[in-house]
């Protein structure tokens, strides 16, 4: 399996949603051409190809399953997005690029920002919900596969990393525990909560759950220690956002820390580690969420 190509193929059916699920609602033309253009701006989307993906692994391919929780997917790139805006905030990483063009606050200004992330953030919730329908045998389900991701994305999670990474910056006494759980935090948490969600939405029994979550804690591991590398190591034109960015802003990052090669080492353990939690698994899903979390520490962007 390519699994470049296949993470783009379910890419493409995610964007085919996000292109237009705003579409017809009654938001002010600035907001929503903000929030558009964040939207639609690509990006790998990850986190919605790890809530199908494990929604696919617990149900088999054939169900549907995955199609009718395509919305709860988005609502991952959604709050995903809505923190790239906000990060690229002059009081955050003051970073002008995003995927590939203007941060949101270059091509509108910072309050349209700001505004666009509480808007993504807050219709991500609604977009979750929309998963109960009347008929829907699986509210249980969507109720309790939100309440993780509203944990993962809030101050115990995704939002308390941004606060402790800015509580960090320019300090040189950052130790490796506390910048370890600072990317579990502001990475791993809402990767997790992504692979949580799928397992959780397929009615997974509760064994599945966890391995869910112990392959979402390593791959969110790997993801972020990755990330850190490429702003060493990458170009801007090719990440779609400045490189050496984290260096500027005084950040304590794994490259900086442990240095490139202890960094790669722990990255691909970790990749190794995400691996072995699917063991039992069989068949294409299975070999597909492998093969994603080899791919996120070898990528190139
Ligand atoms: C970048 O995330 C921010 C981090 C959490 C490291 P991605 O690398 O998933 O960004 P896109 O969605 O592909 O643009
Ligand atoms: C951001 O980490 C994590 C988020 C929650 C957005 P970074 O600041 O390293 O992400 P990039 O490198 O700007 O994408
Ligand atoms: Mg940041
Ligand atoms: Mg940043
Ligand atoms: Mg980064």
């Amino acid at each position: 399996m390519n699994v470049k190509e296949e993470l783009a193929r379910r890419a493409a059916e995610v964007e085919a949603y996000l292109a237009d699920c705003l579409r017809g609602r009654d938001i002010p033309q600035r907001l929503l051409a903000s929030m558009e253009y964040s939207l639609n701006a690509g990006g790998k989307r990850l986190r919605p190809a790890l809530v199908l993906g494990f929604v696919r692994l617990n149900v088999g391919q054939g169900s549907g399953l995955g199609r009718k929780f395509l919305p709860f997917a988005a609502a991952l790139e959604f709050i995903h997005t809505y923190s790239l805006i906000h990060d690229d905030l002059p009081a955050m990483d003051d970073d002008d690029l995003r995927r590939g063009k203007p941060s949101n606050h270059k091509q509108f200004d910072e309050a349209t920002a700001i505004l666009a992330g509480d808007g993504l953030l807050t219709e991500a919730f609604s977009l979750m919900f929309s998963c109960v329908d009347e008929a829907c045998p699986t509210a249980e389900r969507v109720l309790r596969a939100a309440q993780a991701v509203s944990v993962a994305a809030g101050a115990g999670g995704m939002v308390g990393g941004q606060a402790l990474d800015m509580e960090y910056t320019a300090r040189t006494d950052v130790s490796f525990e506390q910048l370890r759980d600072m990317h579990a935090m502001k990475t791993g948490a809402l990767i997790t909560a992504a692979c949580v969600a799928g397992a959780i939405l397929a009615g997974a029994p509760v064994a599945d759950v966890r391995r869910a979550r112990e392959y979402g804690c390593a791959v969110g591991q790997a993801f972020q220690i990755a990330d850190d590398i490429l702003d060493v190591t990458s170009d801007s034109a090719t990440l779609g956002k400045p490189a050496g960015s984290d260096e500027r802003q005084g950040k304590t990052t794994y490259p900086s820390l442990l240095g490139l090669e202890e960094s790669r080492r722990l990255a691909a353990e970790r990749a190794a580690d995400a691996v072995r939690h699917l063991e039992p698994y069989t068949g294409a899903e299975a070999d597909f969420l492998r093969a994603l979390a080899r791919y996120i520490v070898e990528r190139v962007h």
